[in-house]
Order: structure tokens, then sequence, then C-alpha cells
């Protein structure tokens, strides 16, 4: 095999981690999650999720690709022991890259309706009033030029391999992306009804913890850490021998919560700024408004009523967070399917890009032409249930299927005293049995109710 790139160093890993990880489910789905289902509950059932069957399912991701050096695919079936499991594995793999692009079809819609209503205001800016205005229309040409852009942003990207592409995007975009967030809840904490937002937000209402509540958890932090669909275990397959494996999961686990609970701050108590600016936020049935009326109409009237050019500079910062956190997740889901052309079917890196990339725009489309039909539920297929069930198969794999012996031997490369941590007395066993009988007891439960 051609020497593979990896990244260059530990921060580059981090940032391509959690930029792959801190994307529109934590600035937008967490939020609005948190603030439709019981306030700080959801933040409690989440965090609990998060890492006790998140991070295990994390780990076991990351082994496995750091061990395999390869895509998803050649990396379950290196670690698979007979035809049986090779088939399982293959199985698993490839569900996996069909799942991670559904998740990019879906995902760069909505991107691209972030990437237009960041080009509204400068439009304006420039007099362009009409194109400025067409931005924010829904209109199916806006639509689709929009999500076509975004893809191109994402093939470009990719196209430029692991260092040149994924890291050095990444290590620019994430410290902007919190530089942004912090400056805009420091304006909208200071802004009226901002206040009674918070209480929303931050009050639990223990109540409301029911199963649906929990599901809707579990795929929440399924879906921010991106796993399941081997993403994460594509990213642990460019990382060096001597990284400590659990200390670097940690670390993402940590930063993708942290930023979800914080972009909270700045979501939930906008919106009730924006009602006290005359918006309407809640539903008929009097829950909070959640979906794309929440960020396309609720919190523009927010910026509309701000005062001279402060609205259209909040609005630009507000879209380009949004914009950014979509782009450094969306290359982590398009690296899936490219890894595995390039590595299993000898593509060259920029063909294989390119041709995925016109695959899941085409894909895009028929989702943007029967939108009712489709867009939902291409959502609900690819990040209620397939990402968990995955999750459980990869634990299952690394648990089951994996002999112990050869997993200690891959984690210790990094971390020589991996025998004697809590890591290592509690993980193995856990994501043996606890992991995959939690996710499947959730998940039954779900289906039952
Ligand atoms: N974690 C990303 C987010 O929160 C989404 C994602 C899912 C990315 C699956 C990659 C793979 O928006």
């Amino acid at each position: 095999m051609a020497s593979r790139e990896q990244f260059s160093s530990r921060t580059g890993f981090i940032m391509a981690a959690a930029g792959s990880a801190i994307g529109l489910g934590n600035i937008w789905g967490f939020p609005t999650q948190t603030a439709s289902n019981g306030g700080a509950a959801f933040v409690l059932v989440y965090f609990v999720m998060a890492f006790c069957l998140a991070y295990p399912a994390l780990m076991a991701e990351l082994i496995i690709g750091r061990h395999a050096r390869a895509n998803a695919v050649t990396a379950l079936q290196l670690i698979s022991t007979g035809p049986r499991t090779r088939a399982l594995g293959t199985g698993v793999g490839m569900f996996g890259v069909v799942v991670a692009s559904l998740i990019l079809s879906f995902y760069a819609i909505v991107a691209g309706w972030m990437l237009a209503y960041f080009m509204s205001p400068i439009a304006e800016f420039l007099g362009w009033n009409t194109a400025s205005q067409w931005l924010i229309d829904s209109s199916l040409t806006r639509n689709l030029s929009a999500m076509a852009l975004f893809m191109v942003l994402t093939v470009s990207i990719i196209s430029q391999g692991i260092t040149n592409g994924i890291e050095k995007w990444s290590t620019r975009l994430m410290p902007l992306l919190l530089l942004l967030l912090v400056a805009l809840i420091i304006h909208v904490l200071q802004q009226p009804g901002a206040q009674e937002g918070l209480e929303v937000y931050l009050l639990p209402d223990i109540n409301r913890i029911n199963p649906s509540l929990v599901l809707n958890a579990l795929g929440q932090a399924f879906f921010s850490l991106s796993l399941g669909v081997g993403t994460m275990l594509i990213y642990g397959s460019y990382l060096n021998r001597d990284s400590n494996l659990p200390r670097l999961g940690v670390m993402v686990t940590l930063v993708d919560s942290g930023i979800a609970f914080i972009a909270g701050l700045l979501i939930v108590p906008a919106v009730y700024v924006a009602q006290a600016y005359g918006a309407v936020i809640f539903n008929d049935d009097g829950s909070l408004v959640a979906g794309p009326q929440l960020i396309f109409q609720v919190l523009p009237t927010l910026f509309d009523s701000m005062e001279g050019l402060i609205g259209p500079l909040v609005a630009l910062a507000f879209f380009l967070l949004m914009s950014i956190a979509s782009l450094t997740s969306s290359i982590s889901m398009l690296e899936v399917p490219v890894a595995l052309t390039t590595e299993k079917y000898g593509l060259a890196r920029p063909k294989a890009t390119i041709l995925i990339g016109i695959l899941i725009t085409a894909a895009s489309t028929i989702i943007l032409l029967n939108f009712d039909q489709l867009f939902e539920a291409v959502i609900a297929f690819t990040t209620v249930y397939s990402q968990p069930l995955l999750g459980a198969l990869l634990c299952v794999f690394v648990g089951w299927i994996w002999h112990r012996d050869n997993l200690l031997s891959e984690i210790k490369q990094g971390d020589p005293n991996i025998e004697s941590t809590l890591f290592w007395k509690i993980w193995p066993s856990y994501v043996r049995i606890v992991c995959p009988l939690l996710i499947l007891a959730t998940f039954i439960q779900s289906l039952v109710n």
C-alpha cells in the first residue's frame, strides 16, 4: 500500500475531530431539543448518554481505525476472525458508508440555507437588494444552488487530503467558530427577554423524562459525536501510533458536549429575545418552535429589529457560525466514502472526491424535489435509527470479535500503563455487554411506545 497520510499533530486531530463533532447537531439540534424536552432534564440525560454510551462507542471507532489504518470496510474485515464475521464486517462497514453519504445529502441542504442566509447581508451591503432577497426567499432554485455551492466547498477541501484539507481547514475554522459563538452570546444575553430564555434552558423539569426523551438524547449524542458511520473510525486511522486514545476520546467528547451546552446559552435566550421583539415563538400546541422556523423566521425577526448596522452584522456572524460548523462536519462525512473508494478501488483522491460529490449532490437534489416525503424520513432513518444501531454493532465487533489481547496491545502503544487505568478495568466489558444492551433496550422500548 502507498504511504498513508496522517494528521500532523495531536492538536490537528483534535481540531478535526471536534470540527466533525461540532455541527448543526450542537448549535441547532441540541438547544432546540433541550428547550422542547423539559430544559435541563434533557441536558442531564444527554450528558449521561454522551459519557456512558457515546464515549465508549467513540473509543471503539478510534481504536479500530488506528489499528487498521484503513477505511471502515477494510478495517472491519481486517479484525474479523472468519468468513462469517468478515461478511458482517463488510455489511456494517458498507452500511456505514451509505448512511454517512445519506447524512451528507440532507446536511448539505440545511447547510446551503445557512450559506444563503450568510450571503444575504453581504449582498445587502453591496446594494444588491434583489439578490439579497432572493437568498432568503425559499425557492427551489435557491435551495438547489445553495446546496450545490456548499457541496463544492466540501469537495474542494476533501480533494486536498488529510493535512492540507481536513486538518488545515479545521484548524483555521474552529477557533473562529468559538470566537463567533462567544461574541454572539455576550450580545444576546444583554437583550430584553434573555433571562426568561436562560431559565427555560437551565431549570430541569424532571417529570418530562420518559423513554422517548431518552431515545432522543441517545440519538442526539450519537449524531453529535458523528458515531456509527465510520467518521471517527477514519479519523482515528489517520492518527499516529503513539497517541493516547482514551485521553483524546475524552477530550473530543468534552469539547463536543461543552460546545453543545454553550450553544444553548445562545439559541434559547435568543428565541425569547425575539419574542420580546414580537416574534411568535410557540406552536399551536404550546411547544416552543424548533425546526427551520426557529432559525429562518424567529431569529431573523430578532436581527431585523436590531438598530442600524447591528442587525445585518449579527445575522452575518450567526450564519457564518452555522456555515463553519456545517463545513467542518460535512468534510468528515464525505471522507468516509472517499477513503473507501481510494483505498479499496484504487481511485485517485481528486477523482473519487468529485465523483462521490456528484452522486451526493444528486441525492440532495432528489430530496429537494420531493421535500415533504423525503427530508424528515431520511433524517429519521439515518440519525434516529441507523446511527445508534451501527454504533452498537461496532461495539459488538470490538467486544466480541476482536481478541482482547489485540485490543490491549493496540491501546498500549500510546499509553503503556493502560492496564492499571480505570479505563481498561471498565471499558472492555462495558463495550462488550453494557453498551450494546443499553442501546438495544432504549431502542426496543421506544419502538414499543
Ligand atoms: N456531528 C455532526 C453534528 O453535530 C454531524 C455528523 C454526523 C458528522 C455524522 C459526521 C457524521 O452536526
